[in-house]
């Protein structure tokens, strides 16, 4: 596969290059390169930014596949260029023994547009023999550590420790003071914890004492919490999550956190539920897979943060943190997991264009910072221009 014509950022400038991909991989990267025995593909002057990768998703197979599946969850990636997404264990049964998460690994296979790894979960009967058992078969280990979707909550203090302790990197669900509570079990048993979608300015404020002491945490936010607040919550709102939406000067606090380095990544945390579901009762999640990088665009567009930044937050960082072997940048010999935008667009996220389950988005009517055009996995074309290539070609990480 030859990709002609596509703008990239290298070295934070920005440069027309020609990328050549052989066997799934980038082979060269040149000013020009004319081979006429591949298939070519014109970005036209478009930018060619690396596969996103999304740390934190609620795909919902197996058990609530009437919110979601691998199949319609990793279309939803791959129309909004997310080449890599890592699954949560809040399914049913939970994954939190070895059995639900080899069937689930089983089960997922040839059925995702893109790549994909699983989280293992920490259960409140303390599974640390699991947890310890199954440490480099899943990305992580996550953790509720407050109510959420799921009933998975782990309150007792020593099977938390006895958690972190089996683990190679902890995945946490905190909020407020158990962001705290999280970064001192880091601290007392040296392992790296991960500080799923961080919503106040205070938490933002936790983390980067916590980073500036030296200590191994990593932060991540989602797009919701920094582009919607309290204020678009109206009665009956489909807005509601764990955590809620905050205030406005949170929205600023987490820019600020993603300017400073404060935080890491960004995680959609997408938790879809039918929209009957959503009307019915009190729900908390929205989706968010689809839009992720068209929101975030909107961002680059506003001069709020550089094309470089993005790319930083959305595919080098998650691929560093969860250990994800030649994924997240633009490089010879990483995977060619790529996906041309067109910045010039000025389309509007609407909820026709949903393919998730679900059929809405908490972005309806907001305009897009940018346009996925073609979306690439392993140097194979998954989504171009509105069509899908049904291909299912999505592989495991690890
Ligand atoms: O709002 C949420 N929904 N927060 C979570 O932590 C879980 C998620 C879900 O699975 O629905
Ligand atoms: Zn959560
Ligand atoms: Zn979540």
């Amino acid at each position: 596969m030859l990709i002609k014509n596509g703008l990239i950022t290298l070295e934070e400038k920005v440069v027309l290059k020609d990328i050549l991909v052989e066997n799934g991989r980038i082979k060269e990267i040149s000013d020009e390169i004319n081979l006429d025995d591949q298939e070519v593909i014109d970005a036209n002057g478009k930018y060619v930014l690396a596969g996103i990768i999304d740390p934190h998703v609620h795909m919902r197979d197996p058990g609530l596949t009437h919110k979601e599946d691998f199949g319609t969850g990793s279309m939803a990636c791959a129309k909004g260029g997310v080449t890599t997404f890592l699954d949560m264990p809040n399914t049913v049964p939970n994954t939190i023994t070895e059995e639900a998460l080899l069937n689930k690994k089983r089960d997922a296979q040839g059925r995702s547009y893109v790549d994909y790894g699983f989280y293992f979960g920490g259960s409140k009967n303390n599974n640390s023999e699991e947890v310890r058992k199954v440490k480099d078969m899943a990305v992580a280990t996550k953790v509720f550590m407050n109510v959420s979707t799921g009933n998975m909550l782990v309150e007792d203090e020593k099977i938390l420790e006895d958690i972190f302790r089996s683990s190679n990197l902890v995945a946490v669900h905190a909020e407020g003071e158990m962001v705290a509570k999280a970064i001192e079990l880091s601290e007392k048993t040296k392992v790296p914890v991960y500080l799923c979608h961080l919503s106040t300015k205070e938490e933002i404020q936790m983390v980067r004492e916590a980073k500036a002491k030296g200590l191994k945490i990593y932060a991540e936010v989602t797009p919701h919490h920094l582009f919607l607040n309290e204020s678009y919550v109206k009665e009956g709102s489909f807005l509601r999550m764990k955590p809620e939406l905050k205030t406005k000067e949170d929205n600023e606090a987490l820019w600020e956190g993603i300017i400073d380095g404060t935080i890491d990544t960004i995680g959609t945390d997408h938790a879809p539920h039918t929209l009957q579901e959503k009307q019915e009762k009190l729900t908390f999640g929205i989706p968010g897979v689809q839009f992720s990088l068209e929101i975030m665009l909107k961002a680059v567009d506003g001069e709020k943060i550089s094309l470089t930044k993005l790319s930083e937050i959305m595919s080098k960082n998650p691929a560093e943190i969860f250990g994800l072997k030649n994924k997240g940048k633009i490089e010879v010999g990483y995977d060619a997991d790529l996906v041309i935008v067109d910045l010039e667009t000025e389309a509007k996220i609407t909820n026709e264009e949903v393919v998730s389950k679900c059929g809405w988005t908490p972005y309806n009517g907001m305009s897009k910072g940018g346009e996925v055009v073609t979306t690439i996995v392993r140097g194979n074309i998954v989504y171009n221009n509105k069509k899908f290539i049904n291909k299912k070609i999505g592989k495991e990480v690890m």
